[in-house]
């Protein structure tokens, strides 16, 4: 048996420095690290005073394993922080968001504009009934009012639960009625891939369950025949548009509920992750500012994340509006009308700094060079990643083919739970590797542990812990403290279980390894889904890569991985190709992990926000009926790599 909770395979010599210039400019600096070091508190408390306080708190943390608080008595409003404050400063002018939809429809709105519509909106929430501490669920398309539903929500001390729109009307019901939601905020519907598709339909479907929802107000954007309960439907622009363009706001405790977002796990109940005020908005803040190196005056920035997921909350909404950010948003989807759409929309808005998934790096892999090399991506200067392990490859691509060997890459690592980045290079600061994360951020703590808990030092592998509480930590699952705790906080003593697994390489550099659930078991070695996925995916040929370990009789359980290769390269096919990745990742990591199996498949089983659903490939390698696959965003893709399976064509 291995001693190591994860082997450590993989070994990465290349390293990349800013340029000189970037880190003559950078936000942070490297004596941050040390000044968070020397007094772990104050520098948090420095990070708080980015934000308005009408009451400063008087006290900065209350740790009451596993509860924390922070920055108790201190009064804030998070709408106040994101808005007003700019437009009294001055910078009423400013262009807070760039909307550009899908068929090409576009809006620009000022900070000045943005404050006039969330008063609006807040004037009219207030009009039905809602009141600090109430929860709204928000169900929408990726447009501005969905934000300005979010900080009209908390700009009267409300809570938001914002569900993703591509979520079905049972997901939706579960969250209205897991929330006790009073009020249902959503659209006629929105565009994607070329074309309408219907929101209010879901919701009145939700709405035949038992909830308190009172009425559902909704937003004009497709035009498309909606069937309204005067009941309680209401048009947004009938009650919106009339509401006075002011509104004076009340500040609320630092500890006051700022939202609630589930995180679908894959098979238990949907967790309804509780974050606050002040700890959230500080460390969103703070962490956007110095990861993203934002310089507001100059920087166009795009985050493509959906506001339905914890991406949209901290880092399009809450950390860049704080920040007084110019930022894109856009509605659709990357391959509409073509694959260059989103280079387009860089070269158009002159994008400066870009954050998104590995997951559509490796879409971009795959479609091939020509779609980025047709747009003028001249104006980028720092690239980020989140969501996924980012294989060594793809980070490559993003860096030479979307960087053109110009931008710093920023892989940050965080959860919906934790609120904010935690661990993350500094782009003035940090030598990078590619595929690492790197570090934990200043004022954050985390280790890699073994089973036992203990730390293990440069060069292995474990789990992934974070040691001392941070301002913008979960306050709790809700209306559920026991799962809470056992969720986690109970896997080590005293110490926050991300369910993570990573390895320390020889320098001490983070790599994160994917979840300890589909860590592979071979002859008692422990190997990572992530290392052997990125193995694959150095090969040329390879674009996207997910593997996972089968029952095998000799070795406990055997490697299976499906691939899809990237557009345009030729390359051998068949038994050929087979032998030719399984020598590739025997070389690149060791015979160990070499797999068992290769299919060569068109398309990978992914979450609506991108992430591979391993458990389901998992069924199809071991010829078991699939399981649930109902939070897949594409629910024709098991059936496809099922078929494509029986007709033998791409088994080894
Ligand atoms: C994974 C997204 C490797 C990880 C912000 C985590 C990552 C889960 C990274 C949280 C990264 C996120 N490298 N893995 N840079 N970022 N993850 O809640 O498994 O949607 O636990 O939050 O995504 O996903 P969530």
């Amino acid at each position: 048996m291995s001693s190591e909770s994860f082997e450590n395979l993989s070994y990465e010599d290349r390293t990349f420095l800013p340029s000189q210039t970037f880190i003559d400019n950078a936000n942070a600096k490297s004596d941050i690290y040390k000044e968070a070091d020397t007094d772990r508190l104050a520098f948090w408390e420095k990070q708080a005073n980015r934000l308005h306080w009408n009451q400063k708190w008087n006290q900065v943390v209350d740790w009451q394993l596993p509860f924390a608080k922070w920055f108790i008595g201190g009064k804030l409003n998070a709408s106040y922080n994101c808005l007003d404050r700019h437009v009294i400063e001055g910078r009423g002018d400013r262009v807070a968001f760039y909307f550009e939809g899908e068929p090409g429809d576009t809006q620009t709105i000022t900070y000045a504009d943005l404050l006039s519509k969330v008063c609006k909106a807040a004037n009219a929430l207030k009009e039905l009934g809602i009141k600090q501490g109430d929860r709204v669920a928000i169900y929408m398309p990726m447009i501005p009012e969905a934000a300005i539903a979010m900080l009209a929500c908390a700009r009267l001390g409300a809570m938001h639960s914002v569900v993703f729109g591509g979520f079905s009307a049972d997901s939706l019901l579960s969250r209205i009625q897991d929330a006790d939601a009073s009020l249902v905020i959503t659209a006629d519907g929105g565009f994607r891939k070329g074309a309408p598709f219907a929101l209010k339909p879901a919701v009145d479907e939700a709405l035949k369950g038992e909830t308190n929802v009172k009425n559902v107000l909704v937003v004009k954007r497709t035009g498309q025949e909606t069937k309204f309960d005067t009941s309680k439907d209401i048009w947004w622009h009938e009650l919106v548009d009339k509401q006075s363009g002011k509104h004076e706001c009340e500040f609320f405790d630092s500890e006051n509920g700022l939202f609630i977002l589930y995180t679908s796990g894959t098979t238990a109940k949907p967790k309804g992750v509780y974050h606050t005020t002040g700890g959230y908005l500080t460390q969103a803040a703070f962490t956007h500012h110095a990861v993203f190196d934002l310089k507001t005056e100059k920087d166009i920035y795009w985050c493509t994340a959906d506001i339905g997921w914890i991406t949209g909350h901290s880092y399009v909404v809450y950390g860049p509006l704080i920040n007084g950010a110019t930022q894109l948003i856009y509605e659709g989807t990357p391959d509409t009308p073509s694959k260059g759409r989103l280079f387009e929309l860089i070269e158009k808005y002159k994008v400066s700094i870009l954050y998104t998934a590995p997951t559509l790096i490796r879409t971009w892999m795959k479609w091939g060079d020509e779609y980025p090399n047709k747009s003028n991506l001249s104006s980028l200067r720092l690239l980020g990643s989140v969501g996924e392990p980012i294989n060594p490859e793809a980070w490559m691509w993003y860096r030479e083919v979307i960087g053109k060997n110009n931008c710093p890459i920023v892989d940050t690592w965080w959860q919906t739970e934790t609120g904010a980045i935690m661990i993350s290079p500094l782009p003035g600061v940090t030598a990078t590797k590619p595929g690492s994360a790197m570090k934990a951020l200043p004022g954050i703590s985390a280790e890699v542990v073994d089973d036992e808990g203990k730390a293990v030092g440069n060069g292995r592998g474990g789990y992934l812990v974070l040691t001392k509480p941070w301002p913008s930590m979960m306050r709790g699952v809700w209306n559920e403290p026991i799962r809470y705790k056992e969720t986690y906080w109970s896997r080590f003593e005293g110490v926050y279980f991300a369910g993570d697994g990573a390895k320390l390489d020889k320098d001490g550099a983070i790599w994160l390894l994917g979840r300890v659930d589909d860590v592979m078991n071979v002859s008692g070695h422990r190997i990572s889904t992530t290392e052997v996925e990125s193995a694959l995916v150095s090969h040329d040929v390879i674009a996207e890569a997910a593997v996972v370990g089968a029952k095998d009789e000799m070795t406990g359980q055997g490697i299976v991985a499906f691939v899809i290769l990237r557009g345009g390269i030729e390359s051998a096919t068949g038994d050929a190709l087979v032998k030719e990745l399984r020598d590739h990742v025997a070389k690149q990591i060791g015979p160990i992990a070499k797999p068992r199996q290769i299919m060569v498949v068109a398309e990978l089983p992914k979450t609506r926000s991108g992430k591979i659903m391993r458990r389901l490939l998992r069924d199809v390698a071991e010829n078991r009926v699939v399981g649930d696959s109902t939070t897949l965003a594409d629910p024709n893709v098991m059936k496809l790599i099922s078929e494509g399976l029986k007709t033998g064509k791409s088994e080894d």
